[in-house]
């Protein structure tokens, strides 16, 4: 089909091109409907449009390009898109910086569309009403013409949709539509509603929650809803939250409630914008950390806390909505997925589901970056995975001026090493009034590069660009001025930075001693997590949570997990594989692990400069 076409491999969103002719770069990608920055319009001065060209042997360096772009970006196959032309097969990578906000939100949550084959069926049938002649039970008139009509069984009915069926049955002339799950029915609707069959996803984070609303007869997305996770006003992180459920009274029932509804309530808002009867939604899937899993169900959490930190359940479990106080169809249910290990949770399952892991040929490494990152590495001898303690620095909690990814957030910085001055970048172009997860990444890996910070992290003193506050110690100023309205970069969040990203390698580096290879022999690294489709992973590596990588070989994901939460919604094949998966995956306690305090220490320093990019 492409024979004699270009092709052009475009990275980390795994679109491929295919030209007719040699094309201009920026062109060419925008035509595709890639969302790449392009601020002065093409004209090689703004240099938002920068492209990686991942085999730049021969790509040629039009002098515009060398007066925007450094020598040590040239020499690692950093372009401008609009300088370059597409006259040969390439491919090229697109850092996240390039990539406009609407783009990074595509990028984020992709995964493998399904074929819908949801464990609820909805079936049409027009009841014979009862006579003095014929007074069959209400529930088996229903149930044989569903084995007559539609050849499926139904052997039982939720209590609360029989309590209503009479009624439903009367007032609507004995047409009515069925909610088949499995042999049981849980819902039966007047009239002909076969074709709204809908069901909702939801990852449930420790810091926000996902909610996405999907048409289980196509599979399609029609909505989806963030919210913060209404459990934070009873601590930050897991273990505070689990401390709080064990205080005893009625504390348990108060952190689940407050999830529950706050859960509830995003589904009506859903409902309520796509103009959905929430009556309608037969299903919910949900994913989450463990410790998450268990205060959601309201379940016993102190085996949690305590060493050796156990999990309840490793099954699945099915639980109906109203019995978690969550409002849908009468005898609708929420499925979850099962916990791996008491700190890698089904939210990771989900993630290694949706990523293709178990599937994918030779060493993978899967890391979904959040509160707690998970971290699995797939090797030909099975899947192992790991839990970090990584923290909410990257969340921007901890950071001084750390914010969420919110309007006005300082999401880019580059540093000008000759002047030491920062190039920032905010969302919405907006006044800068603090930094998120990817701004602080950045900036720490700039102020690496730029030598501002030395390998332990530690300023500079001898450099103009840094300040003294009098409370808060070394500074480097982003915006504004000291004394005045300004944001920096401290001493102290530099720590925090060193703790999460030293956690993350750590599990790292422990997944590689135990399969007994080395970060060379890794094929491919996925990143997942709303963040991790933020960040520029040039600068994950600058700042030493990976090791130095063909950047070919980084690949975002984005919300893995709430992708993998809609898959196993909408296709029973995928709740089987998944249930499957759960079963191969070992778990790794880090913290016991001889080495852990050597490499935990190893991997608080920062690179030297020939291992940046
Ligand atoms: Fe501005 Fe390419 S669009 S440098």
């Amino acid at each position: 089909m492409a024979k004699n076409k270009i092709r052009i491999e475009v990275e980390p969103i795994g679109k491929r091109l295919y030209l007719d002719r040699p094309a201009n770069g920026l062109e060419a990608l925008l035509e595709a409907g890639i969302g790449i920055k392009s601020v002065c319009g093409g004209k090689g001065t703004c240099g938002k449009c920068r492209i990686i060209v991942l085999d730049a042997a021969d790509t040629a360096v039009s002098g515009q390009e060398k007066k925007v772009l450094l020598p040590e970006e040239i020499s690692k196959g950093v372009r401008l898109a609009c300088q370059q032309v597409f006259d040969r097969d390439l491919n090229i990578y697109i850092p996240a910086s390039s990539l406009s906000e609407e783009q990074k939100l595509q990028v984020s949550g992709t995964g493998r569309e399904v074929e819908p084959d949801p464990v609820c069926q909805k079936y049409w049938v027009e009841v014979s009403p009862a006579t003095l002649e014929d007074v069959t039970p209400d529930f088996d008139r229903i149930a044989g013409l569903l084995e007559k009509n539609y050849k499926v069984k139904a052997d039982n009915i939720d209590f609360k949709a029989l309590s209503l069926l009479p009624q439903t049955l009367r007032d609507n002339g004995w047409k009515v539509t069925v909610s088949l799950r499995g042999t049981e029915i849980i819902n039966v609707e007047g009239g002909n509603q076969a074709g709204h069959n809908y069901g909702v996803a939801i990852d449930l984070g420790t810091t926000k929650i996902a909610a996405l609303l999907v048409d289980l007869s196509t599979g399609a997305t029609l909505g989806s809803r963030g919210i913060m996770n209404p459990q934070i006003s009873y601590g930050e992180d897991v273990m505070s939250r689990l401390n709080f459920a064990l205080a005893g009274g009625d504390s348990l029932k108060k952190i689940q409630e407050v999830v529950t509804s706050g859960i509830d309530q995003a589904i009506g808002k859903l409902c309520q914008d796509h103009q959905i009867d929430r009556k309608q939604i037969n299903e919910i899937t949900l994913v989450a950390n463990t410790a998450m899993h268990h205060l959601f169900l309201g379940l016993p959490v102190r085996q949690l806390s305590l060493s050796p930190f156990v999990s309840l359940t490793g099954q699945a479990l099915s639980v109906k909505a109203w019995q978690l106080g969550i409002n849908i169809a009468p005898g609708g249910y929420v499925y979850l997925l099962p916990p791996i290990a008491g700190f890698v949770g089904s939210d990771h399952l989900a993630m290694v589901l949706a990523a293709d892991i178990d599937q994918l040929k030779g060493n993978i490494i899967g890391i979904d970056i959040g509160t707690n990152t998970e971290i699995a590495l797939k090797t030909s001898s099975g899947i192992t995975s790991v839990s970090t303690a990584s923290g909410p620095a990257f969340e921007g909690a901890h950071i001084r001026y750390g914010m969420r990814a919110a309007p006005g957030a300082i999401e880019r910085v580059a540093i000008d090493s000759a002047t030491c001055q920062p190039s920032i970048q905010t969302i919405g172009d907006k006044e800068p009034s603090g930094i998120c997860g990817s701004g602080i990444l950045d900036c720490i890996a700039e102020l690496r590069k730029a030598n501002l910070i030395d390998t332990r992290g530690k300023f500079v003193q001898d450099s103009n660009c840094i300040f003294k506050d009098e409370q808060e110690g070394m500074q480097y100023l982003l915006s504004g001025k000291p004394g005045r309205d300004y944001v920096s970069i401290g001493q102290k969040d530099i720590v925090e930075i060193q703790l999460a990203k030293g956690a993350m390698r750590t599990g790292i580096d422990i997944l590689l001693d135990n399969a007994q290879i080395d970060f060379t022999q890794i094929d491919k690294i996925i990143i997942a997590g709303a963040f991790g489709s933020y960040i520029d992973p040039k600068n994950v590596i600058n700042i030493g949570m990976f090791p130095q990588v063909d950047l070919g070989k980084i690949v975002q994901v984005g919300n893995a997990a709430g992708v993998g939460a809609k898959q196993v919604l909408v296709s029973s094949k995928y709740r089987k594989k998944a249930e499957n998966l759960a079963k191969k995956i070992n778990y790794l306690e880090l913290t016991t692990h001889p080495k852990f305090n050597e490499y935990f220490v190893n991997s608080l320093g920062f690179p030297e400069p020939e291992e940046i990019f």
